[in-house]
């Protein structure tokens, strides 16, 4: 079926997802393209709307990214935001100059043009998210100013004949109150989208498109148990079933029972129909990475070990037409602008297609999805809710949260304290809203007493980090009370720990996990 499609228009800004992810949250389906994308290519598209996105530049230096005036002609509505706005501008004939202070954070917006439809329902106040050094000093012509702000002439003008709209906040972030508002008046309203993206249709298109891809050929996924490898599994399994073979490699890195939460799910004994296997690896693991210290020559070994794995089972399995990924959308934009390049994402990370598995073609079930479309596409489904709201957890596992050598007493250790750490955080319903966190095991040992006796153990740290895109993260302020608890339960509960430690490092300078 052929959607509506709105494209955003990416000149490097950092919110270039996010605006995406706002205008789907709005039931318009969105794709990123990057600014260098041709014009015949954007006419192919035949979008509904074009959004430009914000940006680092200076749109009247010879060499920032732009866009030539054409696209202002096709007679598609264009939303251009921050930076996309001054170049709009720019380009139509009005002037973008250095204002004297940078304009940044909350501020008030005055409407102007309260019958914009960019600004039906919207208050004639109302607080924008504003991050910008130059300004729009003069509109083009046949636009009109329909916003300002105490600092800004010009917050936001257009040109309401031709469809064409400049705003120099940011609505896509949420501090801007009503922004989601504007992003549905221009999506909905301007460019007239219907709002046919949804999820329930979404999943049941994808699984008729699955099956009479596949036919009646073989297909292997690797299942990890995250969101999304256990996302694509259920959805290849509504549509063919046991032509399905999934291979879950316990590698002893996995939280405390998730080993045997994943197999409760998908094994024999679970609701959907598809084989199983489970490879308990984990001596293989323990063993490879006896006497190893260097975090990067564990990932490397994990990952490999991964490899070998893998491909003894398919090997014993033989050849196979497809190999499901679960690749999601981000990682087709963070694969280098815009949706041309299939990077493979493998679930463990280990960096490339697994060659050594004979296969055909490779299944992408969730290419279009971002997470929460993800996590949305699996609960239309039924997936249960702890599975598909799990934490992400890195495909090198517990390896990676134990400093210095892993060995199975040590494993032990961080899952033990891990699952008393996730438990009380649940117990005060900061699951919810605490973007990842889990207890790590330091290579410390320090002296201790416990009840008479003297002890020489180690120490565990607990990790809070709340974060939009895991690329920057502030440590999570949890209530003292509840640190405590943890604590307590720790040390009392857990053989071998005599001190708990709460990580307060953001990132950067740290990284969100402890390795
Ligand atoms: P860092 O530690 O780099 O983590 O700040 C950022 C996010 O990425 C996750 N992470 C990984 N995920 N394989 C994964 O699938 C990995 O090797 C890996 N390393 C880090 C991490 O949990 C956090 O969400």
């Amino acid at each position: 079926m052929k959607r509506e499609l709105v494209i955003v228009i990416d000149f490097g800004g950092q919110y270039n997802q996010l605006v995406a992810r706002r205008v789907r949250e709005c039931n318009v389906y969105c794709e990123i393209y990057s600014y260098k994308t041709d014009i015949e290519k954007i006419k192919e598209m035949n979008p509904k709307g074009i959004i430009l996105t914000g940006g680092p530049n200076s749109c009247y230096e010879a060499d920032s990214p732009t866009y030539t005036k054409d696209l202002f002609e096709l007679g598609i509505p264009v939303l251009g935001l921050c930076y996309g706005a001054q170049l709009m501008q720019h380009v139509l004939g009005g002037k973008v100059e250095k204002a004297d202070a940078r304009e940044y954070g909350k501020t008030e917006v005055i409407v102007d043009k309260q019958s914009s439809k960019i600004f039906e329902g919207v208050s004639p106040k109302t607080i924008c998210w504003m991050s910008h050094f130059d300004y729009i000093s003069q509109i083009a012509p046949g636009f009109e100013i329909t916003s300002h702000t105490d600092n800004c002439p010009c917050a936001s003008a257009e040109n309401e004949e031709k469809k064409l709209y400049a705003i120099q906040f940011h609505p896509e972030v949420l501090h801007t109150q009503e922004g989601t508002k504007m992003l549905y008046n221009f999506v909905r309203g301007v460019c007239e989208c219907s709002g046919d993206w949804r999820m329930d249709s979404f999943v049941e298109e994808s699984i008729k498109a699955i099956r009479e891809k596949v036919g009646d050929g073989k297909v292997l996924c690797a299942l990890s148990g995250g969101v999304d490898s256990s996302v694509a599994a259920v959805m290849l399994s509504k549509a063919i079933g046991k032509q399905l073979t999934c291979v879950f490699v316990d590698h002893g890195l996995l939280r405390k029972n998730e080993g045997d939460e994943v197999e409760a799910v998908f094994g024999p004994e679970g609701p959907y129909d598809l084989n199983f296997i489970r490879v308990n690896a984990q001596e293989r693991y323990y063993s490879k990475l006896a006497g190893v210290e260097d975090p990067e020559t564990k990932r490397k070994i994990i990952g490999e070990e991964f490899i070998r794995v893998f491909e003894e089972e398919a090997k014993k399995i033989g050849a196979v037409d497809f190999l499901v990924q679960g690749t999601i959308y981000p990682d087709v934009v963070e694969s280098g602008l815009g949706g041309e390049s299939a990077v493979i994402k493998s679930h463990h990370n280990v960096g490339g297609l697994p060659d050594y598995v004979d296969f055909k073609e490779i299944i992408e079930p969730l290419r279009d999805l971002f997470k929460d479309e993800v996590r949305k596409a699996g609960l239309e489904m039924g997936i249960p809710e702890y599975l598909v709201f799990r934490q992400p957890f890195p495909g090198p596992g517990l390896g990676i949260r134990i400093i210095g050598e892993v060995t199975a007493e040590k494993v032990r250790m961080v899952q033990d304290a891990d699952a008393i750490y996730r438990e009380e955080i649940a117990n005060v319903g900061l699951d919810k809203t605490i973007g990842q966190y889990f207890a790590a095991l330091t290579n410390m040992r320090s002296v201790g007493v416990m009840g008479d006796e003297r002890t020489y153990d180690y120490a565990i740290a607990l990790r809070a980090v709340n974060t939009i895109d895991f690329m920057t993260a502030e440590a999570a302020d949890i209530p003292f009370e509840v640190l405590q608890k943890v604590m307590s339960r720790i040390i009392n509960e857990v053989r071998g720990v005599n001190r708990v430690m709460y990580d307060l490092t953001s990132k950067p300078p740290g990284t969100i996990e402890f390795e």
